[in-house]
């Protein structure tokens, strides 16, 4: 596995693998590896994609008050498990080679990025399109692979890419959990055990909805206060939002929707968690919690 270090290694690198004949597949990430990120990788191979996943924690991304100093970093044991999984290419730019100078020109999201996440990380969305952009250009992959556990950052590379033209397919994985139903996220690792149990009320809201969903419930009133209730009563977690929204337009649904998504964000302790479903097709991590019998027989 190549480790790239510049741009101009990794554009020499790209352009050879190309000359053989090989589709390039891209899987952006700010390290810190675990099963979710190497699941994008596995569905980039699957499209016999050459793979290059870049780390990169963007500076650009993090508000002032945000975790970018201690976000965990562990590049040995990323390209550890990057190698095993088969990625081609790691891309690992410095700070001066990616963000040289404060940009003068950025790529800023319209309305589409003024509720969710964007709504309480303002700024947030044009620090990640600015550097999705970027690495784009430096990678100019035929694929690239997100997941929808950052949903909205999802439907905002989508629409960049069909607004500016990127000739680039988006690909996006539904989410990896962990067998209590947690979603697996880099920050998972600010959790103590305590607040570990209590994260587990992010899935199990979501879960409770598509229950209630699949119970015939289509207002989204009472869909939201099913999933608020789940989280009120877990130690610890401050809910932040509960959404749900048109899959592409984001508009909050009155009546919610098979393809509907319902969207959660929640501090506990010093970690932001979020979290995700479709209501009418959960991922295989969620349906598991949704089975009778399945917490009782763990
Ligand atoms: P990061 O948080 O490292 O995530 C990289 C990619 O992995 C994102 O597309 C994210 O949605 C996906 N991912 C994370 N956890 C997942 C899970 N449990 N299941 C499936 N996919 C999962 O998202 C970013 O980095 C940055 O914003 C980035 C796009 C790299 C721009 O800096």
């Amino acid at each position: 596995m190549l480790i790239a270090r510049t741009i101009a290694e990794l554009r020499a690198a790209v352009r050879e693998a190309r000359a053989r004949g090989r589709p390039i597949g891209f899987v952006p990430t700010m390290g810190a590896l675990h099963e979710g990120h190497l699941s994008l990788v596995d569905r980039a191979r699957e499209r016999g994609a050459w793979v290059v996943l870049s780390i990169y924690v963007n500076p650009l991304q993090f508000g002032p008050a945000e975790d970018f100093q201690r976000y965990p970093r562990d590049f040995e044991g990323d390209c550890r498990l990057a190698e095993g999984r088969g990625v081609e290419c790691v891309f690992a730019p410095s700070d001066a080679e990616m963000v040289p100078l404060p940009p003068a020109v950025t790529v800023v999201p319209r309305a589409l990025a003024d509720c969710l996440c964007g709504r309480h990380r303002p700024g947030h969305f044009e620090g990640v399109l600015t550097v999705v952009a970027k690495l784009f250009h430096i990678v100019e992959p035929d694929i690239a692979v997100f997941g929808q556990k950052d949903f909205h950052q999802s439907v905002l590379v989508r629409r960049m890419v069909r607004d500016l033209n990127f000739p680039i397919e988006i690909d996006v994985a539904p989410i990896l959990r962990d067998s209590d139903g947690l979603a697996r996220s880099s920050r998972n690792r600010y959790l103590g055990p305590d607040d570990r149990r209590a994260a587990r009320s992010l899935s199990r809201a979501l879960a409770a909805v598509v229950l209630a969903f699949r119970g015939g419930e289509r207002r989204a009133e009472r869909l939201r206060a099913e999933a608020q209730r789940v989280l009120a009563s877990a130690v610890g977690v401050r809910t932040e939002y509960v959404e749900i929204v048109h899959p592409e337009t984001l508009e909050a649904a009155e009546r919610a929707a098979p393809e509907d998504v319902c969207a959660i964000a929640a501090h506990l302790g010093s970690a932001r968690l979020i979290d995700n479903v479709i209501l009418g097709a959960p991922d295989a991590g969620l349906v598991r919690l949704l089975v009778p019998g399945a917490e009782a027989a763990r």
